[in-house]
C-alpha cells in the first residue's frame, strides 16, 4: 500500500496506482476502474486525482448516509469529477446556492401540469416530424433517438423560434457534441490551463451562448408572448443571464440523460415482440378511451395521440411506467459524486474529510446480484426489491432528478409513436437477426453505448 499524502493514513485503502494510472480510467473506463478498486480493497478504497482525496462507496449503510448526507453537495462533485457541463463561470457553472435554488424554482414551473398538457401535441408533432426524415427503414438507435430528444428538449426547455428551425438546432447539437467530446481530464481537473480541449470547449460554450442569447433577444425584440418556458423564464423578471444559464445548463442535463435512456428503452422494445405488443396494447387502451371522438381514418399518429390528457400519459401507463423503470436500472452508468462542504463526516464508518470528494455508483445497487437476480437481464416485471434506495434510477435522498416529470413525459411519447407508427425489430448492421443482445456499456458513462453496434428496422408496411 503506498503512503498517503492526504492525511488519511487510517482511512479507507488508498489504491497503489501512480496519477496517470487513476486519472485516464477515472474518467473513460469509470466502471472497470471502480469496479476494480473495489475488488482490490474490498467495500471502500480512495485514491487520489491530482491533489484531491476521491472516497470510494459501497453498501446499503453507506449508500443511505451517501444520499442523505446534508453536508455532501453535487454541483461540487460534478464541477471536480464530472465537468460535462457548458464552461461560463457565472451563466453554467460556478453559480452560488441562491441561483441554483432559483433555477430548481423555474424548472419546477416549466412542468406544471398546465405547461406539460400545452407541450404534448408540439413534443408529439416534433416525433413524428423527425421518424419521417428518417432516410433508412433501419436506423441506429444511439444517434437517431438522441438526436430526435434533443429536439424535444429544446422544445420543452427553451423556445418555439428555436425548435422549429431545424438548422439552428441542428448547430446546437453539434456543439452539444463538441462540449462531450472536449471534456477530457485536463479540460476537467487543470479548467485554468489553456489545453486544446479546454479551448475547444470554451469556444462551443460561447457559441451556444450566442445562440440562446440571440434567441432571447429576438423574442424581446418582437413584443410578442408565447407560450412557452422562455417566456416563462422572461415573465418571472429573471436575469438575462439566469435565462441563458436555465437554457443551456438543463438542455445538457435533459437532453443526454433522456436521450441514452429512450435509445435503451427503444432497443429493449426492438428485442422482443411480446414486450412491443405488451406496450402498444397499453397505448390503443388509452387511445380508445380519449380518442374515440376523432375521425381516425384523417387524423395522424401524432394528432391522434394528443386526445389522450397528461393525466393519463402519467397514471394509466403501468407497462411503459415498468420498461423505463427497468431501463433506468440497466442502462445508466451513472456514479453520484458529492464533494463534502461542511465538517469532517463519517459514512458507513468512514471519515469523509471537509473538502474531499466522494462517489457512490449506481451499479453496486442496481447490478447487484444479491438484490437483482440475474442483473443483467432485462426483465421490467420484476418484483421490487427490499431494502433502503434499493432502486435509484431517480436518484434518492436529498437529491432527486427534477427533471423526471418532464423526461417520463418525453419518453413516453416518442414510444407511442414509434409503436402505433409500424413494428420495428432488432437487427445487425446487415440487417440479420443479430447473434447475441446488445449489452448497456457501463464505461461509456455519458451515452452507454454498447461496444457492438444494433440496428432498429422499421417494418414500413406493418400499420399498427
Ligand atoms: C431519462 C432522463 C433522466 C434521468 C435518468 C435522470 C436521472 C437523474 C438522477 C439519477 C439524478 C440524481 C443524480 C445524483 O444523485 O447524482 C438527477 C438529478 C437531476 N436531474 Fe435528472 N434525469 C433525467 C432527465 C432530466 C431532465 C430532462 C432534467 C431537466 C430538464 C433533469 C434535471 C435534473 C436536475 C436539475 C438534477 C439535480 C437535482 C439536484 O441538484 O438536487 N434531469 N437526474
Amino acid at each position: 500500500m503506498r503512503r498517503s499524502d492526504d492525511g488519511l493514513d487510517n482511512g479507507p485503502p488508498l489504491l497503489p496506482l501512480s496519477i496517470l494510472e487513476t486519472v485516464w480510467p477515472f474518467f473513460s473506463e469509470r466502471h472497470s476502474f471502480i469496479a476494480q478498486g473495489f475488488q482490490f480493497a474490498g467495500s471502500i478504497f480512495r485514491f487520489k486525482l491530482l491533489r484531491d482525496t476521491v472516497i470510494v462507496v459501497s453498501g446499503e449503510r453507506a449508500r443511505t448516509e451517501f444520499l442523505t448526507s446534508k453536508y455532501l453537495d453535487i454541483n461540487e462533485g460534478f464541477k471536480v469529477l464530472s465537468g460535462a457541463i457548458p464552461m461560463l463561470p457565472g451563466v453554467t457553472s460556478n453559480l452560488n446556492t441562491g441561483v441554483i435554488t432559483l433555477i430548481h424554482k423555474r424548472l419546477s414551473n416549466a412542468q406544471s401540469s398546465e405547461r406539460l398538457e400545452n407541450l404534448i401535441p408540439y413534443i408529439l408533432s416534433d416525433i413524428d416530424r423527425a421518424v419521417t426524415t428518417w432516410s433508412s427503414d433501419l436506423i441506429d438507435p444511439f444517434a437517431a433517438i438522441p438526436t430526435l430528444c434533443f429536439q424535444t428538449s429544446v422544445r420543452c426547455l427553451a423556445c418555439h423560434e428555436l425548435a422549429d428551425d431545424a438548422s439552428l438546432v441542428g448547430r446546437l447539437r453539434v456543439l452539444y457534441d463538441k462540449l462531450d467530446t472536449s471534456t477530457t481530464p485536463a479540460s476537467v481537473l487543470l479548467p485554468w490551463l489553456p489545453s486544446p480541449s479546454m479551448v475547444t470547449k470554451l469556444r462551443a460554450s460561447k457559441k451556444v451562448y450566442d445562440i440562446i442569447d440571440g434567441a432571447i433577444r429576438a423574442r424581446l425584440d418582437s413584443g410578442i408572448s408565447r407560450d412557452d418556458t422562455l417566456q416563462m423564464l422572461i415573465d418571472s423578471g429573471d436575469d438575462k443571464l439566469i435565462i441563458v444559464g436555465f437554457i443551456m445548463g438543463l438542455l445538457v442535463a435533459g437532453a443526454r440523460s433522456t436521450g441514452t435512456t429512450a435509445s435503451w428503452l427503444v432497443t429493449f422494445l426492438a428485442e422482443d415482440i411480446e414486450r412491443r405488443q405488451k406496450a402498444r396494447d397499453e397505448i390503443h387502451a388509452l387511445l380508445s378511451l380519449h380518442a374515440y371522438v376523432i375521425d381516425n381514418a384523417k387524423e395522424s399518429v401524432a394528432e391522434l395521440l394528443s386526445a389522450i390528457p397528461l393525466e393519463a400519459w402519467e397514471k394509466g401507463t403501468p407497462v411503459l411506467d415498468k420498461l423505463i423503470r427497468e431501463t433506468l436500472r440497466i442502462a445508466q452508468p451513472h456514479a453520484a459524486m458529492r464533494r463534502n462542504m461542511g465538517p469532517d463526516i463519517y459514512v458507513d464508518g468512514t471519515c469523509v474529510p471537509s473538502g474531499s470528494y466522494i462517489v457512490y455508483p449506481f451499479s453496486d445497487v442496481h447490478l447487484n446480484s444479491q438484490l437483482y437476480v440475474d442483473p443483467w437481464r432485462f426483465d421490467p416485471d420484476r418484483a421490487q426489491v427490499e431494502g433502503k434506495y434499493s432502486y435509484v434510477g431517480w436518484g434518492g435522498g436529498t437529491t432527486v432528478c427534477l427533471g423526471q416529470r418532464l423526461a417520463k413525459l418525453e419518453m413516453k411519447l416518442i414510444l407511442a409513436i414509434l409503436l402505433l407508427r409500424s413494428d420495428f425489430t432488432l437487427v445487425d448492421r446487415n440487417g440479420n437477426c443479430p447473434t447475441s443482445a446488445p449489452r448497456p456499456n457501463w464505461n461509456d458513462h455519458l451515452h452507454c453505448k454498447p461496444t457492438k453496434a444494433c440496428f432498429v428496422r422499421f417494418d414500413e408496411h406493418k400499420n399498427c
